[in-house]
């Protein structure tokens, strides 16, 4: 079986490294293709090194654009590339422009798609991920759900026939990480510049275009986390420090001390030594539950509707709504008595993606 992966922008290549891992132990050949989307090294290569996954066999070097120009670019190069390497499966995964225009290439040359994380749904149109995992889902063949939530999703669109729950391949890699953390096997992680780890601290990031590009929104928010009453280490993604600049906003005041964003052993290290999360990142707001940290949303809505249970994860899209005194007790509340459910998933689901890959193979 030939599978040839596309990835472009960093929660791909976390969900990446388990498919390397389990398609190598299933004698695979695999080929990774790199759309080049995110190209800082805080985004993609350390990633790559941390996570030990082999180099892209091709690297599309395409880099950032408004989203059409994005897309478009990623499109015109995926074509050559699939049209050499003519797999039995194209994986493309989650919600990125790197993910729809490698489904769109695929499908126009009648080349099998299989979509990583299919079924999510935040029923908010105004964002470009939820444009990409519809429109990815109902292009695909076939539809690797990582819960039952995303299963429903799927059926309530016709798709049931498509789909299949293999569980989710983050919790793979967030459940072995944290291991080698707390066996001592990674170096403790490089905080912001005025963080003391021996102080409770949250953990915060913030990126999403509907949180970042309004300037207004964007100073709410840090001013949210600058009256905070524990230190916030804010890890600053590219787009966060780029906007701020444009905005003349001082991202480092108050309670929070801006730092670069963290390799993934790192992000791991760093919510287990915090005393909760604060984001707008999917991927984060689910780590922090498997990390058994509470964690507050920075939006209206969320797909991974399971961390809600029991607050480990509670929305607040306007702090500034909640007055101040609710709003600093909601930040910085105690991880809930009430224990978890493990919707996510025991931890292997990379390799039954593998293997429903193979059976599937005509
Ligand atoms: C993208 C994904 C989002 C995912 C996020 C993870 C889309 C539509 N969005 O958002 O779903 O959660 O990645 O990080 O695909 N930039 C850099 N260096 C980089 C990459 C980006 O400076 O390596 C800056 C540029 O200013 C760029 C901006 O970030 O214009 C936006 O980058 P883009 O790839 O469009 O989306 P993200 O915000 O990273």
């Amino acid at each position: 079986m030939k599978v040839v992966s596309v990835v472009g922008a960093r929660p791909q290549l976390i969900k990446l490294a388990p498919m390397a891992t389990a398609f190598a132990t299933a004698g695979a050949d695999h080929v990774i293709v790199h759309t080049g989307q995110h190209y800082d090294a805080d985004l993609s290569d350390v990633f790559f090194t941390g996570l030990g996954i082999p180099d892209p066999d091709e690297h599309l070097g395409i880099g950032s654009g408004a989203h059409g120009v994005q897309t478009g670019s990623m499109l015109a190069a995926l074509d050559a590339v699939l049209q050499r390497q003519r797999p039995d499966w194209v994986l493309v995964y989650g919600d990125t422009n790197s993910t729809i225009a490698a489904a769109l290439s695929a499908v126009k040359q009648h080349l099998p798609v299989a979509h990583l994380e299919a079924g999510l749904r935040s029923f908010n149109r105004r964002m470009p991920e939820e444009h990409n995992r519809v429109l990815t889902d109902h292009a695909a063949d076939l539809l690797l759900a990582p819960t039952d939530e995303a299963m429903r999703h799927l059926a309530t669109e016709g798709l049931a026939g498509r789909s299949r729950l293999v569980g989710d391949v983050m919790a793979d890699v967030c459940l072995q990480v944290r291991d080698a953390v707390i066996a001592g096997r990674h170096e403790a992680p490089t905080l912001p510049e005025g963080i003391d780890p021996g102080l409770p601290y949250l953990v915060a990031t913030l990126h999403r275009a509907e949180n970042t590009d309004d300037p207004r929104r964007l100073a709410t928010l840090i001013d949210a986390l600058a009256v905070l009453p524990v230190q916030v280490a804010l890890l600053a993604h590219p787009r966060l420090v780029a906007r701020a600049e444009a905005q003349g906003l001082k991202l480092s005041r108050g309670a929070v001390r801006a730092g670069r964003p963290l390799p993934y052993a790192g992000m791991v290290a760093a919510v287990l030594g915090s005393i909760g999360v604060v984001t707008d990142s999917g991927g984060l707001q689910k780590e922090a539950y498997l990390l058994e940290r509470p964690c507050t949303t920075l939006r209206p809505e969320t797909e991974w509707v399971e961390t809600l249970a029991h607050e480990w994860n509670i929305l607040a899209p306007e702090p500034a709504d909640l007055g101040a005194d609710r709003w600093r007790s909601v930040a910085t509340r105690a991880a809930p008595a009430a224990g978890r459910a493990e919707p996510y998933g025991d931890g292997h689901a990379a390799q039954l993606v593998a293997r429903v890959l193979a059976e599937a193979t005509s």
